[in-house]
């Protein structure tokens, strides 16, 4: 009879264990890692969005461009399209050089607009003004444009960032774009490689609208995340019809166009503001995830600096991309004057992960 008793009450001391310690751990789990959870569990809920069509990209330096069109499916041209190189700027004044100067060729008109506020409407300073003197290369074919930010609290970030691109829209046509013109809209960390712009250039019958696949990186060339950026597009300018964009507007993809460098800042405050005034705010769920020294270690290691799990859609994917990014030691085919000026841009190249404060 005392057995049974005593199995009655160890029944209800685990119950009880089980209700002070499991409960309460697996709620704070939950609140800890539910990102991690759900992003775990995409592939159950959502399926990946339409595949692009990639087009094979061919290129080499002693190859003629009329056989190069020709590799492609197109003709070559009598004289080359004029190209626009049209940025939002932030707060990226180094990988805006790198950018201009690996373009610098073949841009006719460079155009970039600032504003004096994020998209989550905090007030920024206007960092391209304050640089100018670093860009004189560039001074007699750029269109430089400020805009003032609406400084709407509480709203969707979205919104003041729709608000600006449309302003460039309109920075375009004061600079002079025409049909047919070449339009590259990108983030200013996301540049086209020199011989990409040249092939667009040069060949007829190019797709009206084509997006261009990046090499993505994070934090600096050391750590190739992988080929498949797809955000920055080339498009034949059709006055009415164009609209600056940074989402899907085609179907089709140039393979190996450039490289994505992600959060390649060079001081660890820059790594504060932009995760600050990102577009999902929501991802700084505590405060200690913008402490410098983690995000050092963070950097060094290649590790995820909002503790997220890899956006995909498949498990074999999601758990092929889990953990830190390996090391790369290739510092192949980057933008040249990445390597011209190899000392001043240490930072972004293999084995110089140490960031200086500032
Ligand atoms: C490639 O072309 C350059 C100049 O156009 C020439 O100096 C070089 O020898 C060529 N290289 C090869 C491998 O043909
Ligand atoms: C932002 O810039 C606009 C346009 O120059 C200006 O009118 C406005 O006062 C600025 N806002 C702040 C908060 O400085």
């Amino acid at each position: 009879m005392s057995r049974v008793r005593w199995s009655f009450l160890g029944l209800d001391l685990r119950a009880l264990l089980f209700l002070c310690l499991v409960i309460p751990s697996g709620i704070v789990g939950i609140y800890l890692h539910g990102q991690k959870i759900t992003y775990f569990l995409r592939p159950l809920w959502e399926s990946p969005p339409k595949p692009f069509i990639t087009l094979t990209h061919y290129y080499h330096e002693n190859v003629s461009m009329e056989t190069l069109c020709r590799l492609h499916g197109w003709g070559v041209r009598d004289f080359p399209r004029r190209v626009y190189d049209a940025v939002l700027f932030s707060n990226e004044v180094d990988m805006l050089k790198i950018r201009w100067k690996e373009m610098h060729p073949y841009i006719s008109q460079f155009v970039l607009l600032e504003s004096n506020s994020t998209f989550t409407a905090l007030l920024k300073p206007l960092n391209f003004a304050l640089n100018r003197d670093r860009f004189k290369f560039v001074e007699p074919r750029l269109t430089y444009g400020m805009i003032g930010g609406r400084f709407k609290k509480g709203e969707n970030p979205f919104i003041e960032e729709a608000y600006q691109r449309l302003a460039l829209d309109q920075l375009l046509r004061i600079a002079g774009i025409e049909d047919d013109d070449l339009l590259v809209m990108s983030d200013v960390d996301e540049i086209p490689s020199r011989h990409t712009i040249d092939l667009l250039r040069w060949c007829d019958d190019i797709p009206q609208v084509l997006h261009l696949q990046l090499k993505n990186y994070v934090y600096s060339f050391e750590f190739l995340y992988d080929l498949r950026s797809w955000r920055a597009s080339v498009h034949r300018y059709q006055r009415g019809k164009t609209r600056y964009a940074h989402y899907r507007q085609a179907d089709l993809l140039l393979a190996d166009s450039g490289w994505h460098c992600s959060f390649c800042f060079r001081y660890i405050s820059d790594f504060v503001f932009k995760m600050k005034a990102y577009s999902h705010t929501d991802r700084v769920r505590f405060s200690h995830y913008l402490s410098p020294e983690r995000i050092q270690e963070l950097i060094c290691k290649g590790a995820d600096l909002y503790d997220m799990l890899p956006e995909e859609y498949t498990f074999r994917e999601i758990i092929g991309k889990m953990g830190p990014i390996p090391h790369s030691h290739s510092a192949v085919h980057l933008p040249a004057f990445l390597l011209e000026n190899a000392d001043e841009y240490k930072y972004l190249l293999p084995g110089n992960c140490i960031r200086e404060s500032g």
